[in-house]
């Protein structure tokens, strides 16, 4: 059997997207799962773009006991070393040198020949081999690379002692048919190619990442380059679920091939990020979908139920997709909640359970049914955190008809002082924005605002997702709230995103 490793970098090229920026403790949780999931290789960051990402890379390093932890750099020796110092804490580290190989990048982009790239690569790698045993080389942009300059760039990368070199579609540009042969053709070409592993990274700007994964697996390469729920730069990457299923469900195809992954985690994982970034994928999505299982015409539904495999060509239950909607209530004790907890994927401490419990029971005095996507929002909810610097105390909106909204806000600095202020606004949510403003002194501009609803049904809880830029700082800040009061969700999330930023203006300053 030919073992294929699952390099994941939904927490570096995922986490590159627009809205998908996560927090250091986010990235750990996601870790976590990631490595329960099975993945082999898991890209944390790249440390030297800046600190934060070069805290979250050292802090999942530290974390991660099995699957190898990487980081990415360019070829140069800064960020080589800083990418180093970020790992080293790692029981498994994996540096990750990328240099473009098409003249397209190497004229417009770096400026170099290919001779200058070729030096800067081996030089980068040579000295990257000095410090760490596992080295991984890209080739940016190596679909549209000259083959033999291609060729001639990884077999210097191995030379100097690269045990991995990735073959990425940067662009996403590539067939199924084209891909293959020009994985068998660095085979063939490069004289000490089986001293390495092939890798391949495939994004999705036509479509067809999973395929040209795929392709490049029969033509000989054993690691893919992948994300959860497929997210990443632009049109994003390979989707990880989907090709662990494809492998698994076409055996017959993909028959002297296996994997580490555990599918029943698959679903799951693709939840948690869904539940940290606060974007859904969409309910067609291939494998984790909410609507990847369910039958709606009538002449599948009579199919189905008469032999699931009419239709059906992977069971729910292969990839982790709860077959019960258990609902809760106010009656539901410590036990249920616990377990469902657990069964929805949560790995928390008994003192946050104790403090959801009580949340929980809060909400269940609120709205009938308790459903798996309110005890989510319960877990994801949890703002308060003892590094914070604001809470929310106290807020009241004002809205009459045909008078101007106005809101008041309490808000605790965490060392105790309660400031109190109030606002006048365009409606009731500008309102308490404007009055968080007045007290936190930090200026803002609102990009986005949307309301969702957690569930179905009267009594559901509001969900709302902000996205706020502080300070003209150019940087965006996703942030969520929940809430039966929508108007509640607002200030929760508004104060959930102030407290990322102070976050992140506190660590820039301690560094
Ligand atoms: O798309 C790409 O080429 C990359 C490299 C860093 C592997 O993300
Ligand atoms: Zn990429």
């Amino acid at each position: 059997m030919r073992h294929i490793k699952f390099f994941d970098t939904t927490l570096r090229d995922g986490e590159q997207a627009p809205g998908f920026s996560m927090k250091t403790e986010e990235k750990i949780t996601l870790a976590l799962q990631l490595e329960r999931l099975g993945v082999d290789i898991i890209e944390a960051g790249f440390p030297a773009t800046s600190p934060g990402d070069f805290e979250a890379v050292q802090r999942v390093a530290d974390v991660i006991t099995k699957s190898s932890v990487a980081g990415l750099c360019r070829a140069n020796k800064n960020d080589i070393q800083t990418a180093w110092d970020a790992l080293k804490c790692a029981k498994k580290p994996r540096i990750h040198i990328v240099i473009a190989t098409s003249d397209i990048h190497l004229q417009y982009k770096l400026k170099k020949t290919r001779e200058e790239a070729l030096k800067m690569a081996t030089d980068a790698v040579k000295f990257a081999a000095g410090l760490c045993e596992d080295i991984e080389f890209s080739a940016e942009d190596a679909i549209r690379s000259d083959p033999d300059y291609l060729c001639q760039m990884v077999e210097s990368a191995i030379d100097m002692g690269a045990s991995t070199v990735n073959i990425p579609d940067t662009v996403g540009y590539t067939v199924p048919d084209e891909f293959e042969n020009l994985i068998k053709y660095i085979i063939k070409k490069t004289p000490n190619i089986n001293k390495a592993t092939i890798s391949v990274h495939c994004h999705n700007d036509l479509g067809l990442a999973v395929a040209n994964s795929l392709a490049a697996i029969r033509a000989g390469a054993s690691q893919v380059e992948c994300t959860v729920n497929g997210i990443g730069e632009r049109a994003g990457n390979a989707a990880l679920e989907e090709i662990v299923m494809m492998l698994n469900v076409r055996k017959d195809i993909f028959s002297d091939i296996s994997c580490a992954i555990n599918t029943k985690e698959l679903y799951r994982t693709s939840r948690l990020l869904s539940g940290i970034t606060g974007i859904e994928c969409q309910p067609n999505k291939a494998v984790v979908g909410k609507n990847a299982f369910s039958h709606e015409s009538g002449i599948h539904q009579d199919g189905v139920l008469k032999n699931p495999f009419t239709y059906e060509i992977m069971t729910p239950d292969s990839v982790g997709f709860p077959c019960s909607q258990l609902v809760l209530g106010k009656h539901s004790g410590r036990h249920a909640f616990n377990t469902r907890i657990k069964d929805l994927g949560h790995d928390l401490d008994g003192a946050t359970l104790e403090e959801l419990f009580k949340e929980f029971k809060e909400l269940a005095d609120k709205k009938k049914d308790i459903f798996d996507e309110d005890l989510d929002a319960l877990v994801y909810g949890r703002t308060s955190n003892e590094k914070d610097t604001f809470r929310l105390d106290y807020v009241c909106f004002s809205s009459v008809y045909h008078h101007v909204p106005t809101a008041t806000v309490v808000l605790p600095y965490i060392d105790g002082i309660k400031i109190t202020d109030a606002s006048t606004g365009d409606g009731p949510v500008d309102a308490v924005f404007k009055a968080i403003e007045r007290i936190s002194c930090v200026q803002s501009t609102l990009h986005s605002y949307r309301i969702n609803s957690v569930t179905a049904g009267k009594d559901a809880q509001g969900e709302v997702v902000i996205v706020v830029e502080f300070n003209n700082s150019g940087k965006n800040i996703m942030a969520r709230g929940f809430s039966t009061d929508v108007l509640v969700a607002s200030a929760i999330a508004y104060i959930d995103a102030l407290n990322r930023y102070m976050a992140k203006e506190k660590f820039k300053s301690e560094k």
